[in-house]
């Protein structure tokens, strides 16, 4: 099964409540929230009063992709604000083995996320105990970048890992995605898809959506 967790850094803000109801009510399993700090990417997005603002509108799951410098620091926060999945960044926690540990003995589901240029094997020790790896497909910063092709390479290492540690583990992968090489991502071994502009585009999302599952 694919799930579908489409990044609301794409939504219209003048209208994000009635936006996702639209991706809840269109199926999305999964909510997808980038939270950039300026620091880790050259971008700032959002923080904690937008993600417990809007909580309250839907039960899907809260999928929170931290794209911040030590992490660490906010995983309580997080929480407070409602996430169900916290993902953090490998190049931005020199102790990522404590998070993960803390993230999840605070009974939430973890994730690391690894840069287009960081190698899977990395984190090969920490597979058996994470709940989500997330393939960044472009360098995190921005939504509607172009999709990088060596992305599909990774996939199929992390999922080669997965059956051999892990058959659980959800595989995340993020940026670029949309109607022509979605399939290729699902081939490779993922199973949850983020998609920001090809869902959001043209406020259009209950087609956008059904496009995209469509031709997987
Ligand atoms: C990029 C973010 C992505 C982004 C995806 O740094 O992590 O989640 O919103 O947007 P698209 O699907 O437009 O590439
Ligand atoms: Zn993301």
């Amino acid at each position: 099964m694919v799930v579908f967790s489409p990044s609301i850094l794409a939504a219209d803000f003048t209208r994000l409540g009635e936006q996702i109801t639209r991706v809840d009510e269109a199926g999305a399993e999964f909510i997808h929230i980038d939270v950039m700090d300026g620091a880790f990417v050259p971008n700032i997005s959002f923080g904690f009063p937008i993600i417990k603002a809007i909580r309250p509108l839907t039960k899907k799951v809260f999928d929170v992709h931290l794209m911040v410098e030590e992490p660490a620091r906010y995983i309580d926060e997080f929480i407070a604000t409602g996430a169900d999945i916290i993902t953090i960044h490998y190049e931005a926690d020199r102790h990522i083995d404590r998070t993960i540990s803390y993230i999840k003995s605070k009974g939430i589901k973890a994730g690391i996320s690894l840069n287009p240029a960081t190698p899977v094997e990395l984190i090969k020790h920490l597979i058996s105990k994470l709940d989500m790896v997330l393939i960044m497909s472009v360098n995190p910063g921005f939504g509607g970048q172009k999709f990088i092709d060596y992305s599909l390479e990774k996939i199929k290492e992390v999922k080669e890992l997965s059956e051999k540690y892990n058959p659980e583990l959800l595989i995340e992968v993020d940026g670029g995605i949309d109607k022509s090489n979605i399939k290729k991502v699902v081939d490779s071994g993922a199973n949850v898809i983020v998609a920001g502009s090809s869902v959001f585009n043209g406020d259009n999302i209950e087609n956008n959506l059904m496009e995209l599952r469509r031709v997987l």
